[in-house]
């Protein structure tokens, strides 16, 4: 990320998360009850923004009332302003939220880096906030995101939506029932290549912007540049340091999801990240990282590791595999935890395979039904549900992710992690890609 801080400008910028918890909610959403529709804004409305706005306005009791798109063509904008023709549109979230009092919860579904300046925005306005994910673009931005849903008391959901899916349901709770006892070790793994740039340079040049698209609202918080046609917006942001999370980022809130819930993991002790060089610009081609996190009810030891791999083809290692039966063929991403009674393996995305130890067999599951990730969110707004990626969650399983791709900046290097201080006491010289700086005039209102 370029125009990152110097280390002293981050820890002052870090130092304003505990300054500020002794502040007051700066503002409450409106009580809605079971007869209360709720008005629904979506930020971001083409992409994966389609589909969140459409799970959410499935149910009869969401009225949509906000469209925000910067683009307004017929794929991002256009056919969202078409099904929901009495929203107000606009190309300016800032605007949309300024004239808000329509609206009671906000979908952000915008390229990561400007997931927090949007939902902290709506958060501190009393919105309820459904935010794709990874929840952030940084560690110190999911803190910020936790603790303004907590401030603002404010109904929240990461867009993990197959956390609510049967196959991670059932994942989740064939664990906590103890069907592979007590868990020893988690390997988690993306073999696929993704298609957008990696570990290449910027490019030189500028292309015509088109009509359609306003560049500068496109850029954000981010540090300007010119356009190039294809190469970001939309969809090939996810390359770039500046804009996305490389492939740990994009994958790794829904695969170390199911990880996460089962084990009920919060902050790792450490990480180490084996990457090749980062290019300046754009994300590494491949990185595994070694996390350490302290033991829970669910596992054996004091500490247990858990260790993610991308690369193209990859799979854990043979030690991994041996737990297997030699008939059966891992998947291209998922989970496989290993347990005291048996081995756990959770494909991305299928129902998990259970293998008890000394069988031959897989053993038989009781599948647990999925749930409406995004009605269930809608719900919760209105008091009628609970959600299950609330920031209280979903922020440290961000905050976890993201501390992977600090680590890939220093390979080999062991990071420990004071999660309590934000701090990496034994290297501090890391401390500064915990946060970035914002583009002037975009700075967000943080806690
Ligand atoms: N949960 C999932 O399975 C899943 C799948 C795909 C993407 N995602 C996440 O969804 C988000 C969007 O990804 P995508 O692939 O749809 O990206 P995209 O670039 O294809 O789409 C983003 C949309 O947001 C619009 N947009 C961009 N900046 C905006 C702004 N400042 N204000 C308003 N609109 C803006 C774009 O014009 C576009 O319509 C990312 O965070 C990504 O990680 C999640």
């Amino acid at each position: 990320m370029t125009g990152k801080l110097n280390r002293r400008q981050a820890i002052k910028t870090l130092g304003i998360a505990s300054a500020a918890l002794a502040l007051p909610a700066v503002s409450y959403s409106r009580v809605l009850g079971a007869n209360d529709r709720l008005r629904v804004a979506s930020v971001g409305t083409g992409g994966k923004g389609w589909s969140d706005l459409v799970g959410v306005a499935a149910s009869p009791a969401v009225e949509v009332t906000a469209l925000c798109n910067i683009d307004s063509s017929k794929n991002h904008l256009g056919r969202a302003a078409e099904r929901y023709a009495a929203a107000k549109t606009y190309s300016d979230w800032r605007k949309l939220l300024d004239n808000s009092d329509g609206v009671d919860g906000v979908i952000v579904s915008t390229p990561d880096f400007m997931h927090a300046p949007v939902s902290l925005a709506a958060m501190q306005l009393g919105k309820h906030v459904f935010c794709q994910k990874p929840l952030t673009h940084t560690v110190f931005e999911s803190r910020q995101m936790k603790e303004a849903a907590q401030r603002n008391k404010v109904v929240t959901q990461m867009g993990n939506q197959i956390q609510s899916h049967a196959a991670y349901r059932t994942a989740v709770a064939l664990v906590h029932a103890g069907k592979i006892g007590k868990v020893k070790e988690v390997h988690s793994w993306q073999a696929g290549t993704p298609s957008w740039p990696r570990n290449i340079d910027r490019p030189t040049g500028e292309d015509p912007i088109p009509k359609t698209v306003a560049w500068d609202l496109w850029q954000g918080v981010a540090p300007r540049r010119p356009y190039k046609t294809g190469l970001y917006h939309p969809f090939n942001w996810r390359g770039w340091q500046d804009y996305g999370t490389g492939q740990l980022g994009d994958f790794g809130c829904h695969i170390l999801d199911p990880v996460f819930k089962s084990l009920e993991l919060t902050a790792p002790l450490q990480l180490t990240a084996e990457a090749p060089p980062l290019n300046p610009e754009t994300w590494t081609e491949s990185a595994t990282v070694r996390y350490v996190f302290p033991g829970t009810k669910h596992t054996s030891g004091d500490t247990i590791n858990v260790t993610w791999y991308d690369a193209a083809g990859v799979r854990p290692p043979a030690e991994v595999t041996a737990y297997l039966p030699k008939s059966y063929s891992l998947p291209n991403a998922g989970s496989v935890l290993i347990g005291e009674k048996g081995t756990l393996v959770i494909p991305h995305v299928a129902m998990p395979k259970l293998f008890l130890t000394g069988a031959d067999a897989e053993a038989t599951i009781e599948e647990v039904p999925s749930v409406d990730h995004y009605v269930q969110w809608a719900d919760a707004a209105r008091g009628e549900a609970e959600t299950t990626s609330t920031f209280d969650y979903s922020g440290p399983l961000t905050e976890t992710v993201l501390l992977g791709t600090v680590g890939i900046r220093f390979p080999g290097q062991m990071l420990k992690w004071n999660a309590e201080e934000m701090k990496i006491p034994n290297f501090t010289e890391a401390e500064p890609w915990l946060t970035k700086s914002y583009a002037k005039g975009w700075e967000p209102a943080w806690v």
